[in-house]
C-alpha cells in the first residue's frame, strides 16, 4: 500500500461574526450572525471550497462567561445558536468537511451524548467528531443543578470514566448486526449486540446504545484541556488534540510532551493530530494584512477588554486601571492552565491590563499571525516540519472576509509547496485526517 505523503490538517474554527472580539462591529461582518443559519452555511461552504477537514466549534453552557454586566452587554458570542444542533444542519448543506462540536464532561450524561453524536456521524455519513472537554468555565455550574463547578482533578476522573463509557456504548452493535430480513422477520442478530453494563464510580450505564455502529467505526474524539491531567488523557484516547500555544517553543514542547505520553499507553504518535489554533490576518500585501488587523483592533471597547481578560484569568478585573499592571494571580484561583500562561506572558513582557487585552483580543492565547500568504504559510510550514503541530486549526478574525482570504491565498500558497490535499482523499473525517478506523472490542 503507497503510504501517503505527511500533510498539513486544517480545522475551521467556527464563531458567529469572527474571532476577533469586535468582529461583529466590523462593517463587512454580519452582526446577528450567531442567530443567521444561512451565514453558517456560507461560512461553512467556504471551509469546504478550501478543502478544511473539518468544521470545529468550541461550546459553553452558560451565557454568563464574563463577571461584568458593563463588558457582556457589549459582547457577540453570549448567545448563539447551539452548536451541535447547527452542525446537524450543517451536515445536510455539505459533502465532505467534517463537523467537529464541543460538548462537555462534566454537564452531559455519557448515554445521551454517545448517541447524539453516533447519530451525528450517520447523518454526515461519517463526518462527525466529538471535542471532549471538563469545561473551564465555572457559571455553567448554576445552569446544572449545581453550585460549583467541580475541582479540576475531579473533572478528569469523571472526564476518564465519561469517555471509557461513550467508547464501549459506540462498540454496542458489530457493524453487521442488522440483518433486516423481511422474508424472515429478524432485524438484528442478538449475538452481535453488547450490552455495556457500566458501573463505575461516576456513571451507572446499562447499555446496549439505541443507535447503530456508526459510518466511522466511531465518532473522531478529539480533546481540548492542556494540563497534565489533561494532556495524560490525550495521549490515552483523543484522536486529534487542539491546544493554545502562543510561540512555537510552547507549541513543540506541547507536541513532544502529549506524543511521548502515548508511547505508556502503546500508541501509535501518528494516530493522534496535534492542531493549535491560527489566528491568522492575511491580504495581499503585509501593509494590507496589518491594516486589516488594526481596524479590528481599533473597534476594541475597554469594557470588553476588560470582561475578557476577567473571563480568562478567572478573576474579576471590573474597576482595575485598564493602565496598570496585571495583577498576579493566587494559584489556588488557577482554574486552568491558560491562566498561568496569560499571567506568565503578562509578567515576562511587563504588560499593562489594556496591553494584555489588546494582545489576546484576537488570539485569545492562541497563536497570532498577521501577513502576506507567504509569510504565513512560511509560519505554518515551520511549525509543522519542526515539531510543533500536524495541523491547525484557523481562527478566522472576521467572516467571511478572512475565511476567504485564507481559502484565496493561503491554501494555494500551501498546495504549491505540497504541505495541503488538492482533493478530499476520502469520504470520511477519520480518512481525510488519516486516522485508523477502530475495532470494535468485541471482535476478534
Ligand atoms: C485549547 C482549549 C480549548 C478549550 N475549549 C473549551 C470549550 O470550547 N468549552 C469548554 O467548556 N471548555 C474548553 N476548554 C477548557 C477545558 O475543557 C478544561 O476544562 C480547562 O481548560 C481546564 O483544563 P486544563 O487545565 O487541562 O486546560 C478548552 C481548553 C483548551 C486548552
Amino acid at each position: 500500500m503507497a503510504t501517503r505523503l505527511r500533510q498539513i490538517k486544517l480545522g475551521m474554527f467556527l464563531r458567529p461574526a469572527g474571532h476577533h472580539l469586535a468582529a461583529w462591529r466590523h462593517e463587512n461582518s454580519q452582526a446577528d450572525a450567531g442567530v443567521s443559519f444561512e451565514r453558517f452555511v456560507e461560512v461553512a461552504q467556504i471551509a469546504e471550497r478550501g478543502l478544511f477537514d473539518m468544521l470545529f466549534s468550541a461550546d459553553s453552557a452558560t451565557a454568563n462567561s464574563v463577571f461584568d454586566e458593563a463588558g457582556l452587554r457589549r459582547m457577540s458570542y453570549v448567545a448563539w445558536i447551539e452548536p451541535f444542533t447547527l452542525l446537524a444542519g450543517l451536515a445536510s448543506v455539505t459533502r465532505n468537511i467534517g463537523l467537529v462540536c464541543t460538548a462537555s464532561t462534566t454537564y452531559e450524561e455519557p448515554f445521551s451524548l454517545a448517541r447524539k453524536f453516533a447519530s451525528l456521524d450517520h447523518i454526515s455519513h461519517g463526518r462527525a467528531g466529538w471535542n471532549l472537554v471538563t469545561s473551564g468555565n465555572h457559571t455553567a455550574a448554576q445552569n446544572f443543578s449545581r453550585n460549583e463547578h467541580m475541582a479540576k482533578d475531579k473533572r478528569y476522573l469523571r472526564a476518564k470514566e465519561f469517555s471509557d463509557v461513550v467508547l464501549g456504548l459506540w462498540d454496542s452493535w458489530e457493524e453487521d448486526a442488522f440483518i433486516r430480513n423481511r422474508d424472515s422477520g429478524i432485524f438484528f442478530d442478538p449475538r452481535k449486540l453488547h450490552t455495556l453494563n457500566h458501573v463505575g464510580e461516576h456513571f451507572r450505564v446499562m447499555g446496549p446504545l439505541n443507535v447503530a455502529r456508526s459510518p466511522q467505526g466511531r465518532p473522531v474524539l478529539v480533546q481540548a484541556g492542556a494540563s497534565d491531567d489533561g494532556k495524560q488523557l490525550a495521549a490515552e484516547t483523543a484522536e486529534v488534540v487542539f491546544t493554545a500555544a502562543p510561540t512555537i517553543e510552547e507549541g513543540r514542547a506541547f507536541y513532544s510532551d502529549v506524543k511521548e505520553r502515548m508511547v505508556a499507553f502503546g500508541r501509535d504518535p501518528d494516530s493522534l493530530k496535534v492542531m493549535p489554533g491560527f489566528f491568522v490576518t492575511t491580504g495581499e500585501t503585509s501593509a494590507e494584512a496589518h491594516e486589516k488587523r488594526e481596524a479590528l483592533q481599533a473597534l476594541i471597547h475597554p469594557e470588553v477588554g476588560l470582561a475578557l481578560l476577567s473571563q480568562r484569568m478567572g478573576i474579576n478585573l471590573s474597576g482595575y486601571d485598564v493602565d496598570g499592571p496585571v495583577p498576579d494571580i493566587h494559584p489556588d484561583n488557577v482554574i486552568s492552565s491558560r491562566v498561568t500562561l496569560l499571567s506568565d506572558m503578562a509578567r515576562r513582557e511587563n504588560m499593562t491590563i489594556r496591553q494584555l487585552y489588546t494582545h489576546i483580543a484576537g488570539g485569545r492565547g492562541h497563536y497570532d499571525v498577521c501577513g502576506t500568504p507567504k509569510d504565513i504559510a512560511d509560519v505554518m510550514e515551520e511549525w509543522f516540519i519542526t515539531g510543533a503541530a500536524d495541523g491547525f486549526n484557523v481562527m478566522p478574525p472576521v467572516f467571511p472576509d478572512s475565511l476567504s482570504d485564507f481559502v484565496n491565498l493561503v491554501v494555494p500558497e500551501l498546495q504549491k509547496r505540497g504541505l495541503f490535499r488538492t482533493a478530499y482523499e476520502g469520504k470520511t473525517l477519520r480518512e481525510n485526517l488519516g486516522l485508523q478506523r477502530p475495532q470494535n472490542r468485541y471482535v476478534l
